[in-house]
Protein backbone atom coordinates (compact mmCIF):
# COMPACT_ATOMS: atom_id res chain seq x y z
CA UNK A 1 0.00 0.00 0.00
CA UNK A 2 1.24 3.47 -0.93
CA UNK A 3 1.65 6.12 1.11
CA UNK A 4 -0.90 8.44 0.69
CA UNK A 5 -0.59 11.91 2.18
CA UNK A 6 -3.62 13.76 0.72
CA UNK A 7 -6.16 11.08 0.06
CA UNK A 8 -5.13 9.49 3.64
CA UNK A 9 -8.56 10.19 5.13
CA UNK A 10 -10.65 10.53 2.23
CA UNK A 11 -12.73 7.78 3.59
CA UNK A 12 -13.65 9.31 6.61
CA UNK A 13 -17.32 10.13 7.14
CA UNK A 14 -18.12 14.10 6.84
CA UNK A 15 -14.58 14.76 6.35
CA UNK A 16 -15.88 17.36 3.94
CA UNK A 17 -17.30 19.39 6.88
CA UNK A 18 -14.95 21.29 9.25
CA UNK A 19 -15.55 19.45 12.67
CA UNK A 20 -14.48 16.00 11.09
CA UNK A 21 -11.58 17.60 9.40
CA UNK A 22 -10.50 19.29 12.60
CA UNK A 23 -11.09 16.38 14.51
CA UNK A 24 -8.59 14.78 12.14
CA UNK A 25 -6.00 16.94 12.40
CA UNK A 26 -6.60 19.47 10.08
CA UNK A 27 -5.44 23.31 9.92
CA UNK A 28 -2.17 21.89 11.75
CA UNK A 29 -0.16 23.24 9.33
CA UNK A 30 -2.02 26.93 9.37
CA UNK A 31 -0.87 26.69 13.39
CA UNK A 32 2.43 25.72 12.23
CA UNK A 33 2.73 27.98 9.24
CA UNK A 34 1.85 31.04 10.96
CA UNK A 35 4.32 31.14 13.42
CA UNK A 36 7.54 30.72 10.93
CA UNK A 37 8.78 33.24 8.58
CA UNK A 38 7.13 33.21 5.44
CA UNK A 39 10.95 33.33 3.60
CA UNK A 40 11.39 29.42 5.45
CA UNK A 41 8.01 28.26 4.48
CA UNK A 42 9.26 29.17 0.81
CA UNK A 43 12.03 27.16 1.89
CA UNK A 44 10.37 24.05 3.16
CA UNK A 45 8.61 23.88 -0.43
CA UNK A 46 11.84 24.19 -1.84
CA UNK A 47 13.34 21.14 -0.02
CA UNK A 48 10.56 19.43 -0.66
CA UNK A 49 11.18 19.06 -4.42
CA UNK A 50 7.10 19.81 -4.99
CA UNK A 51 6.83 20.29 -8.77
CA UNK A 52 3.71 21.87 -9.88
CA UNK A 53 0.67 19.17 -10.52
CA UNK A 54 -1.17 21.57 -13.05
CA UNK A 55 1.27 20.01 -16.36
CA UNK A 56 4.21 21.96 -17.05
CA UNK A 57 6.07 20.37 -13.66
CA UNK A 58 7.62 23.82 -12.92
CA UNK A 59 9.20 23.54 -9.36
CA UNK A 60 6.99 25.56 -6.90
CA UNK A 61 9.17 26.96 -4.07
CA UNK A 62 11.26 28.26 -7.27
CA UNK A 63 8.32 30.08 -8.23
CA UNK A 64 6.84 31.29 -5.42
CA UNK A 65 10.61 32.95 -5.01
CA UNK A 66 9.84 34.76 -7.96
CA UNK A 67 7.48 37.20 -7.11
CA UNK A 68 8.12 40.40 -7.14
CA UNK A 69 9.80 42.46 -4.06
CA UNK A 70 9.66 44.97 -2.46
CA UNK A 71 7.26 43.71 0.26
CA UNK A 72 4.07 44.87 1.03
CA UNK A 73 3.25 45.26 -2.76
CA UNK A 74 -0.22 43.84 -3.00
CA UNK A 75 0.06 40.47 -4.53
CA UNK A 76 -2.32 37.27 -5.16
CA UNK A 77 -2.40 33.57 -4.88
CA UNK A 78 -4.58 32.03 -7.69
CA UNK A 79 -5.58 28.64 -7.23
CA UNK A 80 -6.22 26.87 -10.54
CA UNK A 81 -9.23 24.72 -10.75
CA UNK A 82 -10.27 25.17 -13.77
CA UNK A 83 -9.46 21.19 -15.13
CA UNK A 84 -10.95 20.77 -18.46
CA UNK A 85 -8.19 18.13 -19.80
CA UNK A 86 -10.63 15.70 -21.40
CA UNK A 87 -10.40 12.60 -18.64
CA UNK A 88 -8.93 14.14 -15.75
CA UNK A 89 -10.62 14.82 -12.82
CA UNK A 90 -8.35 14.59 -9.45
CA UNK A 91 -9.27 18.16 -8.87
CA UNK A 92 -12.62 17.84 -8.66
CA UNK A 93 -12.48 14.49 -6.23
CA UNK A 94 -9.86 16.21 -3.92
CA UNK A 95 -12.29 19.65 -3.75
CA UNK A 96 -15.47 17.58 -3.77
CA UNK A 97 -14.73 15.24 -0.83
CA UNK A 98 -11.92 16.91 1.42
CA UNK A 99 -12.61 20.52 0.61
CA UNK A 100 -10.81 21.40 3.78
CA UNK A 101 -7.12 20.38 2.69
CA UNK A 102 -7.29 23.11 -0.42
CA UNK A 103 -8.71 25.75 1.64
CA UNK A 104 -5.75 24.79 4.77
CA UNK A 105 -2.80 25.05 1.64
CA UNK A 106 -4.25 28.21 0.41
CA UNK A 107 -3.95 29.64 3.76
CA UNK A 108 -0.53 28.04 4.48
CA UNK A 109 0.52 29.42 0.69
CA UNK A 110 -1.48 32.52 0.70
CA UNK A 111 0.42 33.30 4.14
CA UNK A 112 3.89 32.14 2.37
CA UNK A 113 3.27 34.68 -0.24
CA UNK A 114 1.94 37.61 1.15
CA UNK A 115 -1.69 37.24 -0.28
CA UNK A 116 -4.55 38.76 2.04
CA UNK A 117 -6.83 38.57 -0.99
CA UNK A 118 -6.62 35.08 -2.89
CA UNK A 119 -8.50 33.68 -5.17
CA UNK A 120 -9.86 29.79 -6.59
CA UNK A 121 -10.94 29.87 -10.28
CA UNK A 122 -12.78 27.05 -10.70
CA UNK A 123 -14.54 26.01 -13.98
CA UNK A 124 -17.89 26.69 -14.68
CA UNK A 125 -18.84 23.19 -14.95
CA UNK A 126 -18.03 22.21 -11.50
CA UNK A 127 -21.00 24.17 -10.04
CA UNK A 128 -21.77 22.17 -7.26
CA UNK A 129 -18.14 22.08 -6.08
CA UNK A 130 -18.42 26.03 -5.77
CA UNK A 131 -20.82 25.44 -2.90
CA UNK A 132 -18.93 22.80 -1.32
CA UNK A 133 -15.98 25.45 -1.00
CA UNK A 134 -18.02 28.32 -0.04
CA UNK A 135 -18.78 26.18 3.00
CA UNK A 136 -15.61 25.59 3.47
CA UNK A 137 -14.68 28.72 3.30
CA UNK A 138 -17.10 29.84 6.10
CA UNK A 139 -16.65 27.45 8.59
CA UNK A 140 -12.62 28.27 8.17
CA UNK A 141 -13.52 31.42 8.68
CA UNK A 142 -16.38 30.85 11.91
CA UNK A 143 -13.44 29.10 13.22
CA UNK A 144 -10.81 31.78 13.22
CA UNK A 145 -8.64 30.71 10.10
CA UNK A 146 -9.89 33.09 7.35
CA UNK A 147 -10.53 36.64 7.68
CA UNK A 148 -9.06 38.89 10.33
CA UNK A 149 -6.55 38.82 12.27
CA UNK A 150 -5.84 34.77 11.90
CA UNK A 151 -5.53 33.08 14.98
CA UNK A 152 -4.29 36.69 16.69
CA UNK A 153 -0.98 36.91 14.29
CA UNK A 154 -2.58 40.00 12.53
CA UNK A 155 -2.48 37.91 9.08
CA UNK A 156 -5.40 38.30 7.40
CA UNK A 157 -6.83 36.65 4.49
CA UNK A 158 -9.95 36.31 2.79
CA UNK A 159 -10.52 33.45 -0.46
CA UNK A 160 -12.81 34.04 -2.88
CA UNK A 161 -14.23 31.14 -5.30
CA UNK A 162 -15.10 32.45 -8.99
CA UNK A 163 -16.00 30.28 -11.45
CA UNK A 164 -15.32 30.45 -15.43
CA UNK A 165 -17.91 30.02 -17.97
CA UNK A 166 -16.85 26.79 -19.33
CA UNK A 167 -13.17 27.52 -21.82
CA UNK A 168 -10.44 24.95 -21.67
CA UNK A 169 -7.70 28.09 -22.48
CA UNK A 170 -8.99 29.56 -18.95
CA UNK A 171 -6.57 26.60 -17.83
CA UNK A 172 -3.99 28.92 -19.11
CA UNK A 173 -2.53 30.68 -16.54
CA UNK A 174 -2.91 33.96 -17.98
CA UNK A 175 -6.05 33.38 -19.91
CA UNK A 176 -7.33 32.89 -16.31
CA UNK A 177 -5.88 35.60 -15.54
CA UNK A 178 -7.67 37.66 -17.94
CA UNK A 179 -10.80 36.16 -17.11
CA UNK A 180 -10.73 36.77 -13.77
CA UNK A 181 -10.27 40.13 -14.18
CA UNK A 182 -13.44 39.58 -16.27
CA UNK A 183 -12.40 39.65 -19.49
CA UNK A 184 -12.34 37.37 -22.43
CA UNK A 185 -9.56 34.66 -21.84
CA UNK A 186 -7.18 35.24 -24.28
CA UNK A 187 -3.77 33.98 -23.08
CA UNK A 188 -1.48 37.14 -22.70
CA UNK A 189 2.41 37.76 -23.90
CA UNK A 190 4.99 36.70 -21.89
CA UNK A 191 7.06 38.12 -20.20
CA UNK A 192 6.20 40.02 -17.58
CA UNK A 193 5.07 36.66 -16.25
CA UNK A 194 2.48 36.87 -13.77
CA UNK A 195 4.72 36.90 -10.88
CA UNK A 196 6.19 40.46 -11.85
CA UNK A 197 2.62 41.32 -13.32
CA UNK A 198 -0.69 39.13 -12.54
CA UNK A 199 -4.02 39.54 -11.40
CA UNK A 200 -4.78 43.36 -11.77
CA UNK A 201 -0.85 44.29 -13.04
CA UNK A 202 -0.08 42.67 -9.14
CA UNK A 203 2.48 39.98 -8.48
CA UNK A 204 0.42 36.88 -8.89
CA UNK A 205 1.17 33.30 -8.40
CA UNK A 206 -1.29 30.88 -10.30
CA UNK A 207 -0.98 27.11 -8.71
CA UNK A 208 -2.69 23.80 -9.30
CA UNK A 209 -5.17 22.66 -6.60
CA UNK A 210 -3.38 19.51 -5.75
CA UNK A 211 0.01 21.46 -5.88
CA UNK A 212 -1.58 23.78 -3.22
CA UNK A 213 -2.89 21.06 -1.02
CA UNK A 214 0.35 19.26 -1.17
CA UNK A 215 1.96 22.35 0.64
CA UNK A 216 -0.24 20.99 4.30
CA UNK A 217 1.99 17.82 4.36
CA UNK A 218 4.83 19.66 3.34
CA UNK A 219 4.41 21.51 6.44
CA UNK A 220 3.15 19.27 8.91
CA UNK A 221 5.84 16.34 8.39
CA UNK A 222 8.85 19.06 6.74
CA UNK A 223 10.19 19.08 3.26
CA UNK A 224 12.74 17.03 3.23
CA UNK A 225 9.87 14.03 4.23
CA UNK A 226 8.20 14.78 1.80
CA UNK A 227 11.30 14.81 -0.59
CA UNK A 228 11.91 10.84 0.78
CA UNK A 229 9.04 9.65 -1.01
CA UNK A 230 9.08 9.54 -4.87
CA UNK A 231 11.59 8.85 -7.35
CA UNK A 232 14.57 11.48 -8.94
CA UNK A 233 12.87 14.84 -9.54
CA UNK A 234 9.39 13.91 -8.97
CA UNK A 235 9.05 13.60 -5.53
CA UNK A 236 5.92 13.39 -3.04
CA UNK A 237 2.86 11.57 -4.03
CA UNK A 238 0.87 12.16 -6.97
CA UNK A 239 -2.85 12.04 -7.90
CA UNK A 240 -3.92 9.97 -10.80
CA UNK A 241 -7.57 10.07 -12.92
CA UNK A 242 -8.13 6.60 -14.19
CA UNK A 243 -10.43 6.05 -16.77
CA UNK A 244 -11.25 4.23 -19.98
CA UNK A 245 -11.03 0.59 -20.31
CA UNK A 246 -9.65 -0.40 -16.75
CA UNK A 247 -11.88 -2.55 -14.13
CA UNK A 248 -11.42 -0.48 -11.47
CA UNK A 249 -11.97 3.83 -12.57
CA UNK A 250 -11.20 6.33 -9.94
CA UNK A 251 -8.46 9.01 -8.43
CA UNK A 252 -5.77 7.28 -6.99
CA UNK A 253 -2.81 8.56 -4.79
CA UNK A 254 0.52 6.63 -5.92
CA UNK A 255 4.11 7.79 -5.17
CA UNK A 256 5.89 8.24 -8.59
CA UNK A 257 8.21 4.76 -8.30
CA UNK A 258 5.33 2.35 -9.68
CA UNK A 259 5.46 2.09 -12.97
CA UNK A 260 2.15 3.16 -15.55
CA UNK A 261 1.79 -0.82 -16.36
CA UNK A 262 1.78 -1.77 -12.92
CA UNK A 263 -0.70 1.19 -11.96
CA UNK A 264 -2.96 -0.67 -14.51
CA UNK A 265 -2.72 -3.74 -13.35
CA UNK A 266 -2.18 -3.72 -9.86
CA UNK A 267 -5.29 -4.67 -7.66
CA UNK A 268 -5.24 -1.65 -5.36
CA UNK A 269 -5.10 0.70 -8.16
CA UNK A 270 -6.74 0.16 -11.97
CA UNK A 271 -7.20 -4.04 -11.56
CA UNK A 272 -6.00 -4.55 -15.51
CA UNK A 273 -8.40 -4.38 -18.37
CA UNK A 274 -12.01 -5.85 -18.22
CA UNK A 275 -12.53 -9.16 -19.49
CA UNK A 276 -8.87 -10.14 -19.71
CA UNK A 277 -8.48 -8.23 -22.96
CA UNK A 278 -5.35 -6.83 -24.22
CA UNK A 279 -3.68 -3.35 -23.64
CA UNK A 280 -3.62 -1.44 -26.71
CA UNK A 281 -2.28 2.16 -25.39
CA UNK A 282 -2.75 4.59 -22.43
CA UNK A 283 -2.98 8.07 -22.46
CA UNK A 284 -1.01 8.93 -19.35
CA UNK A 285 -1.73 12.61 -18.99
CA UNK A 286 -5.02 13.76 -20.88
CA UNK A 287 -5.41 14.58 -24.26
CA UNK A 288 -2.33 16.72 -24.50
CA UNK A 289 0.24 14.24 -24.20
CA UNK A 290 1.75 11.54 -26.74
CA UNK A 291 -0.59 8.01 -26.45
CA UNK A 292 1.96 5.52 -25.04
CA UNK A 293 1.50 2.16 -27.00
CA UNK A 294 1.46 -1.28 -25.23
CA UNK A 295 5.17 -2.29 -26.43
CA UNK A 296 6.39 0.75 -24.58
CA UNK A 297 5.10 0.32 -21.31
CA UNK A 298 4.10 -2.97 -21.11
CA UNK A 299 7.22 -4.84 -19.50
CA UNK A 300 5.64 -8.59 -19.23
CA UNK A 301 3.35 -10.56 -21.53
CA UNK A 302 0.23 -10.79 -19.93
CA UNK A 303 -0.94 -13.44 -21.97
CA UNK A 304 -4.42 -11.50 -22.47
CA UNK A 305 -6.81 -12.11 -25.38
CA UNK A 306 -6.85 -9.40 -28.32
C1 LIG B 1 -3.93 25.28 -22.76
C2 LIG B 1 -3.53 25.08 -21.33
C3 LIG B 1 -4.48 24.61 -20.42
C4 LIG B 1 -4.13 24.46 -19.07
N1 LIG B 1 -5.07 23.97 -18.19
C5 LIG B 1 -4.75 23.85 -16.87
C6 LIG B 1 -5.72 23.40 -15.94
O1 LIG B 1 -6.87 23.10 -16.29
N2 LIG B 1 -5.35 23.29 -14.64
C7 LIG B 1 -4.08 23.64 -14.20
O2 LIG B 1 -3.80 23.57 -13.02
N3 LIG B 1 -3.14 24.06 -15.08
C8 LIG B 1 -3.45 24.18 -16.39
N4 LIG B 1 -2.50 24.65 -17.27
C9 LIG B 1 -1.17 25.04 -16.72
C10 LIG B 1 -1.23 26.47 -16.18
O3 LIG B 1 -0.94 27.40 -17.21
C11 LIG B 1 -0.18 26.67 -15.08
O4 LIG B 1 1.07 26.24 -15.54
C12 LIG B 1 -0.51 25.92 -13.80
O5 LIG B 1 -1.79 26.24 -13.31
C13 LIG B 1 0.52 26.27 -12.76
O6 LIG B 1 0.27 25.58 -11.57
P1 LIG B 1 1.33 24.55 -11.00
O7 LIG B 1 2.68 25.22 -11.02
O8 LIG B 1 0.85 24.29 -9.61
O9 LIG B 1 1.31 23.35 -11.88
C14 LIG B 1 -2.81 24.78 -18.63
C15 LIG B 1 -1.87 25.24 -19.55
C16 LIG B 1 -2.21 25.36 -20.88
C17 LIG B 1 -1.15 25.86 -21.84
Amino acid sequence: MGKKLLLDKAHVEGIRYYDVYRREGGYRSVEKALKMAPADIVEEVKKSGLRGRGGAGFPTGLKWSFIAKPEGVPRHLVCNADESEPGTFKDRYLMEFIPHILIEGMIVSSFALGSNVSYIYIRGEYAWIVDILEQAIAEAKQNGFLGKNILGTGFDCEIYVHRGAGAYICGEETALIESLEGKRGNPRIKPPFPAVKGAWERPTVVNNVETIAAVVPIINDGGDEYAKIGIGKSTGTKLMSACGNINKPGVYEIDMTISVEEFIYSDEYCGGIPKGRKLKACIPGGSSVPILPANLLLTTAKGEKD
